[in-house]
Formats: C-alpha cells, structure tokens, sequence
C-alpha cells in the first residue's frame, strides 16, 4: 500500500480519559478505519477548486443529506463555502494520482486534470465512479475539523469500475476473489 499521509504507527494504550488521548494514538487508531476516497469540487471566480475528503458519509435519505469534515485551516472550504454548490466525487480505483493532487495545497491543483461540468456546473472529475450534486445547508463546529451538513439535489452512476479505498495512511483496493 503506498503511503499518501504521514502517520506514525503507534500502538494505542487503552486510557481513562479524553485529556489523555494522545494525538499520535488517535491517527494510528481512528486510521483502521477504512473507507471510499471523495473529491469535492465547485466553481469560484470562474476557477475550477476542490479537494480530496475521505471523511465523507451518507447522512440522511428523507430529506436527502449528506455530510464531510473539511479541516479548518483549509484554504478550499471557503471557497466552495463561497459557491455555495458543489460535486462530491466518488472516486475509482484507479484515480491515486488526482487524489494526491488535489489531496495537498497547491496554486493550481486541477493542472492537467480532466472534468466535465456536473449538472450544478461543479467539476466532474472524468472516470470518478459517482457524483453527488449539493447545495450547502449547514456548517456545524467540530473542534479543528467543521462539519458539514449538505442537501443532494443529484446523483450520477459514470462507471462500474471499482472504489479507490483508503486506509492507514495509504491507498487500497479491493481485493476480488
Ligand atoms: C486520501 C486523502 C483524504 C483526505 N481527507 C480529508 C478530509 O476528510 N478532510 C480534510 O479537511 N482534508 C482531507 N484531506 C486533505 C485535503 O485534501 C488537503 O488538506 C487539501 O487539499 C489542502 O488544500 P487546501 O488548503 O486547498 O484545502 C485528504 C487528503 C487525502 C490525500
């Protein structure tokens, strides 16, 4: 498994309270938790932006909601915050280098990247599995993390090729048997 974030292999002592939830424990433990990889993008100023968001989930189905954690000292939410509507892509397996792209800071992230406007007009990055069109409906605090709540006004199936998992750090795949 390539490693695309650092995180210290620790192994996590079993303690009594939050004050003693050491940081580097909390990455190491939290990280066994696998998951798919998104990238949610928008239109700001005419410009494509995005960014790749594993902290993503299906919230509710009746009103449609979904939800995802962008960190707070991330210069992309505040643009898409801006915009006000965006895509969550769900991505395919074989998209490890878009995802690491638009995974780190950069002035211009979407240089060579191909997409297509979604139906919102957000970038639809080509050869993700999936896309979500969203409207942003709230933000709520969570701690250096927000938590953002959004209404799904569309979904597209593009492929039936296989999810780009992540998990510990590093990027996976399914395993077929
Ligand atoms: C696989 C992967 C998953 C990520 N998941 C999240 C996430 O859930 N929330 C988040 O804020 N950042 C996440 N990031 C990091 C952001 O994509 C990155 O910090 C962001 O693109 C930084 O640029 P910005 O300052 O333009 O927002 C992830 C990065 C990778 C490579």
């Amino acid at each position: 498994m390539e490693p695309v974030l650092e995180v210290d292999r620790v192994s996590a002592e079993h303690v009594g309270g939050a004050a003693a939830i050491d940081p580097t424990a909390f990455k190491a433990v939290l990280g066994r938790f696998a998951s798919g990889v998104t990238v949610i993008t928008a239109i700001d100023d005419g410009e494509p932006v995005g960014f790749a968001c594993q902290s993503f989930a299906s919230l509710s189905i009746d009103p449609p909601l979904v939800s995802f954690f962008p960190a707070r000292t991330s210069s992309t939410w505040p643009r898409i915050r801006r915009a006000g509507r965006f895509t969550v892509n769900i991505l395919a397996d074989h998209q490890d280098s878009v995802c690491r792209q638009l995974g780190r800071p950069g002035a211009d992230k979407f240089a060579g990247v191909e997409w297509t406007p979604s139906h919102n007009g957000s970038p639809l990055l080509t050869g993700a599995l999936a896309t979500i069109d969203c409207e942003l409906r709230d933000e709520v605090d969570g701690g250096d993390h927000t938590v953002v709540i959004a209404r799904v006004t569309g979904l597209d199936e593009h492929s039936e090729a296989t999810p780009l998992l992540f998990y510990r750090a590093g990027f996976g795949r399914l395993a077929h048997q």
